[in-house]
């Protein structure tokens, strides 16, 4: 298929900024964002857009395709509105930013659907990786996944589907201030929804067991919070659309002696 001048010079990449103002972006991502004929974002908080418009003189936030004051509005519809803005200038030939906190596909779908739609019209489109939530995640808490395996869900997803958490790994559940939320049209959850959570986590960990809601900081002068409750007072705490939950492994791990066996590897073996 024959292109036409457009299509070679429209592109698109998505990069992430990270979490904390300024500081927590790769070098490419930037210098992408300062090339750009237009930059799209979703940035945490005005501190950051304002940063953003310093890079380049042409920043549009798609803010305002949300829901805005008493507005009833689907979040896929928002999704839908946001992915084809940035693909009309893509079509324009303009070299095409969309800047996204944290990792632009990290529990973020718009990158992905704007991605996929522009590279099926035969547009470059490409993801460059930021640090997400996740990541100050560990760095705050100063754990290493690494030690016992985790395991992420999306918090409504969790809960409408038959997810299996093991124990023994981290468990961390994103967006848990909305966990149960199915219409998306609402940005909080309710007591009564997180009790249902609450009772469906206590197949795996006891009721008095310690989860730690965290909320990375987004500002240089600002700390983490890191607030720890038992699982059974996750109901009544505060949740905002940034907290993300984090279960501690309730659960030593356990070897796999038929494993083990057939390797021909001993307990002690294992230090
Ligand atoms: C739509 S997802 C976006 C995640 C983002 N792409 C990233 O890479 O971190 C929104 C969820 O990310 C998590 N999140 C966003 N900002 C956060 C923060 N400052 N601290 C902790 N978790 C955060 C929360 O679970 C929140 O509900």
């Amino acid at each position: 298929m024959l292109l036409g001048k457009n299509h070679a010079q429209g592109s698109l990449v998505c990069v992430g900024t990270g979490l904390n103002l300024a500081g927590q972006i790769s070098v490419l991502s930037q210098s992408y964002i300062e090339n750009a004929d237009l930059v799209f974002s979703l940035m945490s908080d005005g501190f950051a857009l304002s940063w953003l418009k310093s890079l380049n003189p042409d920043v549009r936030t798609l803010q305002p395709y949300y829901a805005q004051g008493d507005e009833i509005k689907n979040r896929r519809d928002t999704y839908e509105q946001m992915v084809q803005a940035i693909l009309a200038e893509v079509r324009l030939g303009k070299k095409v930013v969309c800047a996204l906190y944290g990792h632009p596909g990290v529990f973020a779908c718009v990158s992905h659907y704007a991605i996929d739609a522009a590279k099926a019209e035969g547009y470059s489109a490409k993801m460059e990786p930021g640090i997400s939530a996740e990541a100050c995640l560990w760095a705050d808490l100063g754990i290493d996944p690494g030690q016992s395996g985790h395991q992420s869900f999306e918090a409504s997803q969790f809960m409408f589907y038959h997810h299996t958490p093991d124990p023994t790994t981290h468990l961390l559940l994103w967006q848990i201030a909305i966990a149960g939320e199915h219409t998306l049209t609402q940005f909080h959850s309710c007591s009564d929804r997180l009790q249902i959570l609450v009772e469906l986590l206590q197949q795996w960990y006891p009721l008095t067991h310690e989860v730690i809601i965290y909320e990375a900081p987004t500002l240089p002068i600002e700390t983490a919070r890191i607030e720890r409750l038992a699982l059974n007072e996750l109901p009544f705490s505060r949740l905002t659309q940034v907290s993300t939950l984090l279960i501690p492994p309730a659960k030593k791990l356990e070897l796999n002696h038929a494993v083990l066996a057939k390797l021909g590897i001993t307990e002690s073996d294992l230090g």
